[in-house]
């Protein structure tokens, strides 16, 4: 099977599970583990923050930023396409006690004249807006990722209005390597930053937090009180760090490869593509005539697993156990479907 469900159905090479087994490992509940120490402060580094936190998913290390910034009843603004808002089962509200507010951005991306005059909290009876939460890239969005010029004017509105930025950066590495932002741009711009290894990357498991040491701090008594302080944690850091070493340079191809495959949908009759929006790994097109679903469902008797991503909306995701012959194969299968 050709799998583009997700970038997250990568299996760990023996090179990085030989990684793994080479980790110098200790209590990270005590604070001893020094593989996982030593990635903190590596990760952390890269993107101009104090300090990080390994955390087990990007849940988890969304939910965390979230939480450091906010009191309960704040209200947090977020795309309407966004993760947090979508996919992270109501968290925000049931851990942190805040209303998520969404507005309809472009791709999943916000912008100042969205976010202008959506703050409140003058009055007692209002709740009191804090955060500003951006995703880069988009997943929903369909990979889509912010520019420079976009990044610094969100954050000079932010200062302006006295809000935090949380920044869900599960994608981040696919967003550096399409828009060439460098990563310490984005420890300028965002209070905390979620990023994710287990993404294209390829890591089995891990994501981290990045903000100041006071709200690392706070994280970690968090993340502890959540149920995610883990013991010999490095065995898994060794190998976000090995994903984060060997695999980032290959989010590029991905990128080649979607937008080979994206061509091919653009120049059938049945199925249609914006290539104008198509920026990184997540590939979403429509199709035409037939739902989703069925056209998912050739496509799985040719051997290729893809999702659905609405009811004319398919997303296919590329990642490095995809090979230049899987794109052809997939490309030949949409070919054939969208002629009839
Ligand atoms: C943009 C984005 N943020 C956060 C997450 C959550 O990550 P996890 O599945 O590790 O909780 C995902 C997962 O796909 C994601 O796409």
């Amino acid at each position: 099977m050709i799998d583009l469900r997700s970038d997250t159905i990568t299996r760990p090479t023996p090179d990085m599970l030989d990684a793994m087994m080479k980790a110098e490992v200790g209590d990270d509940v005590f604070g001893e583990d020094k593989t996982v120490n030593e990635f903190q402060d590596k990760i952390a580094g890269m993107f101009g923050m104090e300090a990080g936190l390994f955390v087990p998913s990007g849940t988890m290390s969304n939910q965390l930023g979230v939480n450091v910034l906010t009191n309960p009843g704040d209200e947090i603004l977020i795309d309407e396409k966004g993760h947090i808002f979508n996919y992270e089962t109501g968290a925000a509200s049931a851990l942190s006690g805040v209303q998520v507010r969404t507005l309809q951005g472009r791709h999943g991306k916000l912008n100042v004249p969205l976010l202008e005059h959506t703050k409140r909290g003058h009055f007692d009876w209002e709740p009191r807006t804090r955060v500003i939460c951006l995703e880069n890239s988009t997943n929903k969005g369909g990979g889509v990722c912010y520019s420079r010029e976009e990044l610094s004017e969100i954050k000079a509105f932010a200062d302006q209005e006295n809000l935090h930025i949380h920044l869900d950066g599960a994608r981040i590495w696919n967003a550096i390597t399409a828009t060439e932002v460098e990563a310490g741009y984005f420890g300028k711009i965002a209070d905390t930053i979620s990023v994710c290894f287990s993404k294209g990357l390829g890591a089995p498991v891990g994501s981290m937090l990045l903000s100041s040491k006071s709200r690392i701090a706070k994280a970690r008594r968090f993340r502890k009180m959540w149920g995610g302080g883990m013991r010999q944690v490095g065995l898994l850091a060794a190998a976000a760090d090995y994903a984060v070493e060997n695999n980032w340079d290959k989010l590029r191809d991905d990128h080649k490869r979607a937008k080979e495959v994206a061509q091919v949908i653009f120049d059938s009759k049945f199925l249609a593509v914006d290539l104008n929006s198509l920026q990184t790994n997540i590939l979403l097109f429509d199709t035409v005539n037939e739902p989703a679903e069925k056209v998912i469902g050739k496509l799985n008797e040719k051997g290729i697993k893809m999702i659905p991503f609405g009811p004319q909306t398919i997303r296919a995701t590329f990642h490095f156990e995809i090979s230049d012959d899987d794109v052809t194969e997939v490309k030949e299968a949409l070919a054939e479907i969208g002629k009839s």
